[in-house]
């Protein structure tokens, strides 16, 4: 046996070479932990990269027969191109990309199709050059053990170019042998074909998740399941006029700048049923928080709090975080080959945390207010009970004198105790106990008169609206303010019930 003198490439002398035993590896290869659906949009991934416009995802039911076509109509590959596509690790990782290249491993084509079945082929011609085609026969690679690509064309597959494509530049994959999608061989099995057909559902519903930013805006493209255009689904409901947009920034990372879009999706009150469960995605709302990572405006994680150290609670279930990566910072990022898979740099982490932190309270705010839209004051705003202010280089918390009740009761008569016992609350906020809490038990503050006896709101809601009529306000007056003022502005009808009772001046 050779020696291996060094690890420098140029001075070794000694040294075997092992090939990998294709018959063995070809079976690893189909164990990357794809789903039909997430090998598909690999497929689309390398169409979108080809500049396809349109793409067609055709699968076909007929018991083993089945087949699973993607087709699209971008600028192909010529026979020396589509040997190199079809060979496993085609192009290293670390090979700089196009911009708007969509792959990275040089493995996609191959690892998503393998997952999926026994045969792939792969059809396709260029301006300048016609059908040529290729085909990875996994049966055929076990039995010969070598990795021997065939390059005859069997003439159902050629018959299958001629349906799906015909002669014009773009491209066919084609798998057949789908060993693992057939649930029984029989094409009269209904129950199978039931069941495949599902699949061809949920290929819809990802392909309209994943790629909907393509699908939609200036130079869109078409992307079919069986004959069907795949409907966008965009996790922020950005076109719904309830939703917030909670912070936009750049974060750098590297020599990079990453753009962090956060919204809150509307509380259920907002939306019809039909958007509720739409909106829901396919995990359901809870599971769909955090943040939603695009490359190259391709979702790869839908709703994640990326380790980060968030649970997810019932009351974070409208946050939503938009964050998008160019193709260039991959390894930064550890993209997987399925590009399923991202995970945040260390560096990134506290600003990361601080976005969520701040869209998360807004999401519990607008869960816990169930939607409803507070009454404005005439400057658009709800007037709070507590201010944030800074004293010197440090935060306080103020009761905010502005508050109408309060204002009332600092000109009474007895404004002066009034006073020092505000001074008192603000300089006793127990702040580090309601960090504690908030951090060991997120979501589990009371809200206003949360869990508080009805009898007991109602004579808190007396006493504010009787000091107000004594301060000389009308009855109409005092129901205004009282529904933009903290925390009243929750309660609208039992305000104007009290109100009714208790009513304050004649006239203004
Ligand atoms: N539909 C297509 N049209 C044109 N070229 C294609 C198509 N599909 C694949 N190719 C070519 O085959 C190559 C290999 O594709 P493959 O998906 O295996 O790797 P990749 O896209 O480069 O990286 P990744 O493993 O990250 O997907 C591509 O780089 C591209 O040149
Ligand atoms: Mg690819």
């Amino acid at each position: 046996m050779a020696d291996r003198r060094s690890s420098d490439g140029g001075s070794v002398t000694g040294y075997e070479v092992v090939e990998p035993r294709a018959e063995s590896l070809v079976e690893s290869l189909r164990a990357f932990g794809y789903s039909t659906e997430t090998a598909v949009a690999d497929l689309v991934d390398n169409s979108i990269t080809a500049k396809a416009t349109s793409i067609d995802v055709r699968l076909r039911w007929a018991g083993a027969e089945s087949w699973i076509a993607v087709v699209d109509d971008g600028l192909g590959m010529d026979g020396a191109g589509l040997r190199e596509a079809m060979r496993p690790g085609t192009t290293s990782p670390s090979t700089p990309r196009r911009a708007n290249d969509l792959g990275r491993f040089g493995l996609g084509l191959k690892t998503a199709s393998f997952s999926q079945c026994r045969r792939l082929v792969v059809m396709s011609a260029t301006t300048s050059s016609s059908l040529a085609a290729r085909t990875w026969d996994l049966d055929h690679v076990v039995r010969v053990g070598a990795w021997q690509l065939l390059t005859t064309l069997a003439a159902e597959d050629r018959a299958r170019w001629d349906e799906l494509h015909g002669d014009r530049p773009g491209t066919v994959v084609l798998w057949r042998g789908l060993d693992r999608l057939v649930a029984a061989p029989d094409p009269r099995n209904e129950q199978a074909e039931r069941h495949f057909y599902d699949i061809a559902d949920r290929v819809a519903r990802h392909l309209g998740m994943t790629f909907h930013r393509y699908v939609t805006g200036p130079g869109q493209i078409t992307i079919r399941v069986n004959g069907r255009n795949v409907v966008p689904w965009d996790p922020f409901l950005e076109s719904h006029e309830t939703t917030q947009v909670v912070t936009d920034e750049s974060l750098p990372c590297r020599d990079e700048l990453i753009r962090v879009k956060s919204f809150v999706l509307p509380h259920v009150s907002r939306l019809t049923s039909q958007e509720h469960t739409t909106a829901g995605g396919r995990r359901g709302w809870t599971s769909q928080q955090g943040f939603y990572i695009y490359r190259n405006r391709r979702l790869i994680v839908s709703g994640s709090w990326l380790g980060l150290g968030f649970r997810r609670d019932e009351l974070t279930s409208l946050a939503r975080i938009r964050l998008d990566l160019p193709n260039h910072l991959d390894s930064d990022w550890q993209i997987d080959v399925r590009k399923s898979v991202a995970r945040a740099p260390g560096a990134l982490g506290p600003g990361l945390r601080r976005i969520a932190e701040v869209v998360r309270l807004r999401s519990t705010s607008v869960y816990r207010h169930r939607g409803k839209v507070l009454q404005r004051t005439s400057q658009g705003e709800v007037v709070q009970a507590w201010l944030q202010v800074a004293r010197g280089t440090k935060i306080a918390y103020q009761v905010n004198r502005q508050h109408p009740l309060v204002a009332a009761l600092l000109t009474a008569a007895d404004g002066g105790d009034v006073e020092a016992l505000v001074r008192l609350l603000e300089e006793t906020v127990p702040v580090p106990l309601i960090i504690l809490n908030h951090a060991d038990r997120q979501g589990r503050q009371a809200a206003p008169f949360e869990e508080t006896d009805p009898a007991v709101v109602w004579s808190v809601l007396t006493d504010v609206v009787r000091a107000m009529g004594r301060a000389g306000m009308s009855n109409p007056e005092i129901v205004g303010r009282m529904l933009t003022m903290e925390p009243f502005s929750d309660f609208p009808d039992l305000v104007r019930e009290v109100c009714t009772r208790e009513p304050g001046q004649e006239t203004a």
